[in-house]
């Protein structure tokens, strides 16, 4: 057997058959534990046996011992076989990184499934196409990718081609056309934190322009993954105790009786993805011992359109039943809805798997569940066909009959089909309407869902919501009044429209529904009603409340323009050069840190956290996790200091909490097993019993009550220029105003991980996630009292960090180092996302009050303002001195008197850190509200106000910056002629808001400015140049995403005066740039590590002078060098120094015009137009530039509108907003419909590194513009000009309440 064959090109597509042998799959199982690569590859064995495993993968069939345990498709691909393409991230569906193509039958399409989700016994007599097998038959799409700038950090590249490639192969094979909107579902399971998907979508549309044309001869041929078919000779059912695969329905029985407890299965998504949500009591069932996996029942996938009945199997997928409904439409004035509202339940990938039935018994099973699928069947009066597996007798029962079955549903009955009856021929001219508010548009559940159907005389009505009470909430009291509806006519009636309010209003008087969601419910009842209206009797002004421009809104769309911002004489610099490492990203080959090959007896960790936020340890028990398989070690602050080790990761945060939690979520210590899920499960059993639990200190009014603040000197904590008090005393107007900034966690898709290996004489190599390998490594040295002689950092790349990676890889990096060093053997610790999300903090929530003055002339005279940044337990060592957001405090506007003063509130929840632009963010947010409400004060356009008080050539900031460069004049006119005149687009809107009552739209224009700083800042290159002429750079920076390398990388290359393809980039790495080397940070590294690669190029070209002659080419002149014993290696070196114009180096400047649009029934809000100017320089690669103002945009709408991280008091001072379930980055959806960036032409810096400017943290400023933009809208519908606060995030409930919607007045039929 040769373990060489398959990991020889890494992508197990040898001419072999991976068939694995019985003791081979316990060494696998063995190896799957301890996370060796040892893939598993023999020819000569024999056909697979009964009860094998078998299925197609990459072309390649794979057999092995049925598991008797669930291993995911990922962790097999990416532990047994280190096909490391398909990526981790959240493991639970939500995010897509994991997508792999499955197809089920030979004739039936490839689907993009989530590995993550995928339990490999369900993969039996399937094909899977990974990563690596697209690569072999379609690196074209993976090729498209990165060059269309797809790929900033690469982390959720291979999974976005994946998802592409289904959508693409299965309209090849329907030899269908596909639509823009088609490209934007496919990726709708796809999360991207870098890009702001519009290069991801633009690229795949222009695939699909060939593809539909049929004009490009190697796009999309359904021919291409015929190699990676699943075979049509199919192997022996599955059976073993654990796990059977019965074909048909009383095999199905049969298997489920024999062992009890036993569960049928569909596409094992619920149970991982979902139930980890809503099961946090513990059950009182036993867990089952066998699943019975019914996707190979036929009979259970059967769909048939009847007289009286649409009859669906119950293993029919989500995506089969909406494609029946699309195909019946025909047949009930429902399916349109439905299926449309089926679009919106989770993602693609699970929809392709995910089974109607499996969603039923998981909402059984959690009643606080609220399933759209569900409410979808109960609405249709659906029933379902189900056999008692006690009796084996088969009869139906309705939905909630089922429901009521309660948790132990599926181990009383197997769910065979379910029945949608068809109305009475006539009376089925009814109405329906399905709709449900979430956080997000695509993939999030429900707050609120409500299924309103008003069939007119035939059949009563029936009106039902989820997510107010446990269950679904049926409104019998409405449907009373509704019930003598005879026709649609009979609708457009107001006193009949107030009755049924009314009604309503009773039905949802339960103490159990919060306002927030009995507004939402009424909201979307009206809806219904209004869409129920006869055609023509809806009033032409509440046509965008029956049916908002969202429902028809077509595929968003953007440009980029970055005309006049290169310089061509200084190529490569300044041209649009792909990312070095692009191709390598999209085809799943680039290596991140838990890629790394790891060694076969390296051990794997998880982190024991605490469960209360401020308490006394009373004792830590491991006595039941310590006898689980697998478990090695387990480590808490006691033993670090019984070993010698300092408890102490910087800022006086403990590795380990000692004596007291400081908060919910704190490292207590550290488990090593021989696995990641054996040390997961171990240190779920770890007890932890504390004493004295007090209260938490969460939120700002905790801490001032609490008066709980860190340290901050008055000259870090203050600005005061001139005398704002008695400006505002003479003040013409004076507004004061509060404002509420929420936390954002960075979503990195490459959670934090860290793997210590020991070597000899007490060496330590640790590659980690880390943006600071410097910092990283003097953390280290602390913790372990070694000589950083001792111990090394590395990094290649990090798959995303934006700030985040800075200081808060540090506990992970120590702790796996403490582990390591403990038992003498490498460990590897990789967070999974919620202990990630719950340990190590986000971007620092703000809280202001302002009081800003204009006098008559309406210029600011003065801005007050008090300021508090929620820091969390412990300092981090991150926050500035002065405090961050008194750099960005003042914005883009020349104020005469400032008084702010800062403090920092000390709490119980993680440590907050730096999040890109930091201080920027919530000092632009601060000026910008006190700007609008001024402006709105004064019965002015806030952007009127804005350009007279801006900052021009002359002005000079607070803190005594001068803006001798000012662009922001330059960036208003250039944003005046790409999105028009302010005013031109305001009475547009002005039109489009007096013709909808409760859609209204906003518009906001803004100017941005952000200073960059580097003075202090010290980055280091080692060039080497080869024999063969090429270069080789190793420096003190990290890529990220941003495009640094390929910057460097074209410094060189034109330093050198050679090809960008011979300059090679090595990973970081202290060895080379150790102690005192600035981290990777505040959007300047680029240019700082560039001036590093200059300086050691200009050495080197220095010393190779005397060979550079006319005759010889350079790689002559190399040699000649050589030979004459020069040094070819040269070291160079960035050092900051001060700005004669003050403390920042430079500053960027830009400007946005955004148009909102509030649906004000809902509260859901969305972005029309967006289009942004911003000036950078001459850009060093102007795609890359693009890409991050696209990225850091998208980023800042994410922030402003759909992320929410909060804590609870009543859940122990939990974050509550944890994983992908809760917490929601923006899809492609949440796009502008149009997205326009212009790169500021002919601009360049003169102050800036080549005359460029920094592109990574400015744009985001320029999306308070979005926020603002909504307020604009809320104004409209609020139609008085009392003021009022917008908080971030801008949530639909916090919209609609803003909105001030009053069903009894305003919810009218005219
Ligand atoms: C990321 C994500 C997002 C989601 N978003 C939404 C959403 O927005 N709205 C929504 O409604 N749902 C949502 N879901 C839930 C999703 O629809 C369910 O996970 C899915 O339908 C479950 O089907 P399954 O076949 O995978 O079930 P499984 O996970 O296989 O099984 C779930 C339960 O059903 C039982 N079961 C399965 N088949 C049968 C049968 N034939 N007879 C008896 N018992 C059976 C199993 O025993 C188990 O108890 C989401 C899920 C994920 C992972
Ligand atoms: S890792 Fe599988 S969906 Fe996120
Ligand atoms: S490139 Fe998509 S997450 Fe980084």
């Amino acid at each position: 057997m040769s373990a060489a064959n398959v990991s020889r090109n890494g992508n197990g597509t040898g001419d072999d058959v991976i068939l694995l042998s019985e003791t081979l799959f316990q060494d696998i199982t063995a190896r799957v534990s301890t996370g060796a690569a040892t893939p598993p590859c023999n020819a000569s064995e024999p056909q697979p046996r009964p009860s094998d495993l078998s299925f197609t993968l990459n072309g390649k069939a794979v057999s092995l011992p049925l598991p008797t345990s669930r291993i995911s498709l990922a962790e097999f691909l990416r532990e047994t076989l280190h096909l490391t393409g398909t990526k981790l991230s959240c493991e639970e569906g939500g995010c897509g990184a994991c997508t792999v193509l499955v197809q089920t039958t030979p004739s039936s399409p490839f689907k993009p499934v989530n590995a993550c989700l995928r339990d490999i016994r369900s993969c039996h007599n399937q094909a899977v196409v990974t990563a690596e097998g697209i690569s072999q038959v379609q690196a074209y799409l993976q090729e498209a990718l990165a060059d269309g700038n797809g790929s900033q950090c690469g982390f959720c590249s291979p999974g976005m081609v994946a998802s592409m490639a289904a959508l693409l192969n299965n309209n090849a094979k329907h030899k269908k056309s596909i639509t823009k909107k088609d490209v934007e579902l496919a990726i709708s399971g796809n999360i991207c934190r870098c890009t702001g998907y519009r290069p991801i979508l633009d690229t795949f549309e222009k695939l699909v322009e060939v593809h539909n044309g049929h004009a490009g001869a190697h796009v999309c041929d359904i021919e291409d993954l015929a190699a990676m078919k699943c075979t049509s000779k199919k192997a022996p059912p599955l059976s073993n105790n654990e796990w059977v695969a019965p074909t048909t329905v009383d095999e199905a029985v049969a298997a489920l009786r024999e062992v009890n407890p036993s569960i049928a299965v569909g596409g094992c998504t619920g149970l991982v993805g979902v139930a980890k949500y809503y099961s946090m009591t513990a059950s009182t069932l036993p867990t089952p011992r066998r699943l019975v996996d019914v996707q190979h029942i036929e009979e259970l996938e059967r769909i048939e359109l009847n007289q009286s009945d649409l009859s669906i199997g119950a293993a029919v997928t989500l995506e089969d039943f909406h494609n029946a409904l699309i195909e019946h439409t025909s047949a009930s004035a429902a399916f349109t809805s439905c299926a449309n509202h089926l679009l919106r339940v989770a993602t693609p990938q699970v929809r392709a798997v995910a089974t109607i039935a499996g969603n039923v018994f998981l909402t059984a099973a959690y009643p606080k569940f609220p399933s759209d699928v569900c409410l979808i069947l109960l609405s249709l009066r659906a029933t379902a066909c189900v056999i008692d597996i006690a009796t084996g007798v088969m009869h139906v029962e309705t939905i909630a009959d089922l429901l009521s079955r309660g948790e132990s549903a599926s181990m009383q009955v197997l769910c065979v089909s379910f029945s949608i009856p068809l109305n009475a021929k006539g009376s089925d001219e009814g109405a329906y309407f399905i709709g449900k508010i979430a956080p997000r548009h695509w993939n999030a559940h429900a707050i609120v869902n409500g299924a309103v159907s008003l069939p007119m005389g035939a059949l009563p009505p029936s009106i039902s919501f989820g997510g107010l009470v446990i269950g679904y909430m049926r409104c019998i009291a409405t449907e009373n009044v509704l019930r003598t509806t005879k026709s649609r006519s009979d609708l457009n009636n107001p006193a009949l429209l107030n009755a049924a309010l009314e009604a309503l209003a009773t039905d949802l008087a339960s103490d159990a529904v919060s306002d927030d969601n009995r507004r939402m419910a009424l909201a979307l009842f009206y809806r219904a009603y209004l869409r129920a209206l006869p055609d023509g009797a809806l009033s032409p002004n509440l046509a965008t409340a029956a049916k908002p421009p969202v429902d028809s809104r077509s595929a968003s769309a953007g440009s980029v323009n970055f005309e006049g911002v290169t310089d061509p004489t200084e190529l490569p610099i300044s041209a649009p050069h792909t990312k070095l490492s692009a191709r390598l990203q999209t085809s799943g080959k680039a290596v991140y840190g838990d890629d790394e090959p790891f060694p076969s007896q390296g051990l794997h960790a998880a982190l024991v956290l605490s469960t209360e936020a401020n308490a006394a340890i009373a004792a830590i028990d491991t006595s039941i996790s310590c006898r689980t398989e697998g478990f090695c070690a387990f480590y808490d602050a006691s033993e670090l200091k019984r070993r010698g080790f300092k408890n102490d990761v910087g800022g006086g945060e403990p590795l380990f909490a000692e004596d007291r939690i400081a908060f919910h979520g704190q490292p207590l210590g550290i488990v090593v097993s021989t696995s990641r899920s054996l040390a997961q499960a171990a240190a779920s059993l770890v007890q932890v019993s504390y004493s004295d639990v007090r209260k938490p200190i969460l939120t700002f009014d905790d801490a001032e009550a609490a008066r709980s603040y860190f340290d901050v000197p008055p000259t870090a904590s203050t600005i005061k220029v001139g005398d704002a008090e008695a400006a505002l005393a003479h003040a013409d107007i004076v507004c004061q105003g509060e404002v509420e900034l929420g936390g954002q966690y960075h979503f990195y898709m490459e959670t934090q991980n860290a793997t210590a290996v020991p070597s000899e004489g007490g060496q330590l190599e640790v590659t980690c996630t880390t943006q600071g390998p410097a910092n990283a490594q003097a953390a280290l040295c602390q913790v372990l009292g070694k000589s950083s002689a001792l111990v090394d950092v590395s990094v290649r790349r990090v798959g995303g960090a934006y700030g985040g990676k800075i200081s808060r890889n540090v506990p992970v990096a120590c702790a796996a180092a403490v582990a390591a060093e403990c038992l003498g053997l490498p460990v590897k610790l990789q967070l999974d996302l919620t202990s990630n999300m719950r340990a190590l903090g986000s971007r620092r929530p703000h809280k202001a009050k302002y009081a800003i003055g204009l006098d008559k002339s309406r210029r600011i005279v003065a801005l007050k303002v008090d300021v508090a940044m929620l820091q969390g337990a412990f300092s981090d060592g991150s926050f500035g001195t002065p405090l961050d957001v008194l750099m960005g405090i003042d914005g883009a506007y020349n104020v005469e008197n400032w008084h702010v003063r800062g403090q920092i509130a000390r709490t119980n929840t993680p440590p907050n850190t730096y999040c890109r632009a930091p201080g920027f963010v919530p000092g632009s947010l601060i000026i910008e509200s006190a700007v609008d409400a001024a402006a709105r004060a004064a019965g002015m356009a806030p952007e009127d106000l804005r350009w007279l008080n801006r900052y021009t050539t002359t002005s000079v900031t607070p803190r005594g910056e001068v803006l001798k460069y000012c662009s922001i004049d330059k960036c208003w006119d250039a944003l005046v002629a790409k999105a028009g005149d302010p005013k031109a687009r305001r009475a547009k809107i002005e039109h489009f808001n007096s013709e909808s009552r409760f859609c209204k739209r906003g518009l906001s224009m803004a100017p941005m400015r952000y200073a960059l700083f580097w003075d202090g800042n010290d980055m280091r290159a080692l060039v080497t140049l080869g024999i063969d002429g090429r270069a080789c750079i190793e420096h003190s920076c990290v890529e990220a995403g941003q495009g640094l390398n390929v910057k460097v990388a074209a410094v060189c290359a034109a330093s050198l005066g050679i090809h960008l393809d011979d300059v090679t980039i090595k990973k970081t790495t202290t060895r080379i740039c150790s102690a005192g080397s600035s981290g990777t940070g505040g959007s300047i590294t680029s240019e700082n590590c560039s001036a590093a690669v200059e300086d050691a190029c200009e050495i080197l070209k220095a010393r190779l002078q005397p060979y550079l002659t006319p005759e010889r080419t350079f790689t002559e002149a190399i040699r000649a060098a050589m030979d004459d014993q020069v040094d070819l290696c040269a070291r160079g070196r960035f050092l900051g120094k001060p700005n004669s114009l003050g403390p920042a180096q430079y500053q960027s400047y830009g400007a946005a015009m955004i148009e909102a649009e509030v649906d004000a029934l809902t509260g859901e809000s969305r972005i029309v137009s967006a289009e942004l100017v911003i000036d950078t320089g001459i850009s060093l690669n102007p795609t890359v530039d693009a890409g991050q103002v696209q990225g850091g945009f998208v980023m800042a709408l994410g922030y402003l509108l759909t992320e929410q991280v909060e804590f609870d008091h009543s859940k122990n001072g939990a974050n509550v907003k944890v994983g992908t379930w809760e917490y929601k980055p923006p899809t492609a959806f949440e796009l502008p419909d149009s997205f326009d960036v212009t790169l500021l032409p002919h601009a360049p810096n003169k102050q800036g590194f080549l005359r460029s400017k920094a592109t990574g943290e400015p744009p985001l400023l320029l999306g308070a513009s979005a926020l603002f933009a909504i307020k604009d809208a809320i104004v409209a519908m609020r139609g008085d000009d009392k003021p009022f606060d917008l908080p971030v995030p801008a949530l639909p409930s916090t919209v609609h309440r803003l909105c001030d919607v009053d069903w009894k007045r305003d919810y009218t039929l005219s």
